[in-house]
């Protein structure tokens, strides 16, 4: 089948090691099964891949990305859960002691012609959505799902910043939290974007470190050392800031007196368990959201929507498709 792999890493030209052709079909174990792709869409987490960051050369190689929306053996469309650990029954499986995610430890991932997951992974594919939005949902809308509504505890009418609101996370945070009721006001580098996101009903679209209307109840967090020290000082008193991504690096300030002194929570967030994904397409459905798809290509011009997702200029997902 054709997929796109990942044949080696290299922190400074990540797509040197990206290869689209020709790989085994997946063999899967007691208790998985073949998903026929219809779309993946891709995340920044291949490029940490093939920059060689949670993959060694022990992984390689191994077929990239953690969405996917497809047809089963039997006719079903689903979505696929990507989070893969060691988590009991009710337990939260984003926190399993071995957390790992398809395309992670050799796992082959979903930019494929078929992917095989664990049959408990398979969630039905939202009505309301085709394959190439649906295949946004299980990493950077899920992602945004838990942060919002899990992490930072937001309810209707609550303040939020979201930085960096061309990103695939920040995206799926502005349009979640507009249907779930939320203000949701956001920065961008671009003014394209910001005007874009303005569209999507952001309460206001400002520069990377201006001052907000007001401070709000919480931050989706997700481009890290560039916007840290703006997303603690946005936040009141007592706000969280919810940090899942740290693109522009991982080593800002703390700000440890800013931190106690204003009463300030820091929240890590990491993917979202199998119920989160089940409650985020029941939301999608009911509300109406329609995920945003910057671009999307053909599996096989995979190496083009990498330079895609690399370039920065994305606004929303970009997305694989299949036949
Ligand atoms: N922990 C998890 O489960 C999880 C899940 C998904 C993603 N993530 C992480 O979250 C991050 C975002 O992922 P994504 O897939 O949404 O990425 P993406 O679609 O590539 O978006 C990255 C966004 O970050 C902003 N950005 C990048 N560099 C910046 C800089 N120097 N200064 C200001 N803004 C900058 C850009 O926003 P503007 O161009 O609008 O300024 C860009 O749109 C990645 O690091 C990813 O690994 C983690």
């Amino acid at each position: 089948m054709l997929a796109a792999t990942a044949t080696g890493v290299n922190p400074d030209e990540p797509l040197a090691g990206l290869v689209v052709g020709e790989c085994a079909d997946p063999e899967p174990p007691p208790g998985w099964e073949v998903v026929e792709v219809r779309a993946a869409a891709l995340n920044h987490h291949e490029l940490w891949s093939l920059r060689g960051v949670g993959v060694g050369p022990e992984d390689l190689p191994v077929v990239l990305g953690t969405d996917a929306a497809g047809v089963t053996a039997d006719g079903r469309d689903v979505v696929v859960h990507a989070v893969l650990g060691g988590a009991g029954p009710g337990e939260d499986e984003t926190l399993a002691p071995d957390l790992h995610l398809l395309s992670e430890r050799g796992v082959p991932g979903t930019l494929a012609e078929r992917v095989a997951a664990p049959s408990r992974n398979l969630v039905p594919k939202p009505a309301s959505l085709g394959f190439a939005e649906a295949a946004c949902l299980p990493t950077a809308y899920l992602t945004a799902y838990r942060m919002l509504f899990t992490r930072a505890g937001l309810a209707p009418g609550a303040r939020v910043l979201v930085q960096g609101a061309g990103g695939g996370v920040a995206t799926a945070a502005l349009l979640l939290g507009r249907a779930a009721g939320l203000e949701v006001h956001v920065t961008s580098r671009s003014e394209a974007k910001r005007e874009r996101a303005l569209e999507l009903g952001a309460a206001s679209a400002l520069e990377p470190g201006a001052r907000l209307p007001a401070r709000v109840d919480a931050v989706v967090e997700t481009v890290g050392a560039a916007t840290w020290g703006h997303s603690l000082r946005s936040l009141r008193p007592g706000g969280t800031v919810v940090v899942s991504g740290a693109t522009s690096g991982g080593d800002p300030p703390a700000e440890l007196a800013r931190l106690f002194w204003r009463g300030l929570t820091v929240a890590g967030s990491t993917m979202g368990t199998l119920e989160e994904l089940r409650a985020l397409c029941r939301l999608v459905d009911a509300a109406g959201v329609r995920p945003v798809v910057d671009s999307t290509f053909a599996l096989a011009d995979a190496e083009a929507a990498f330079r895609r997702l690399e370039s920065g200029d994305a606004f929303g997902k970009v997305v694989v498709t299949n036949g």
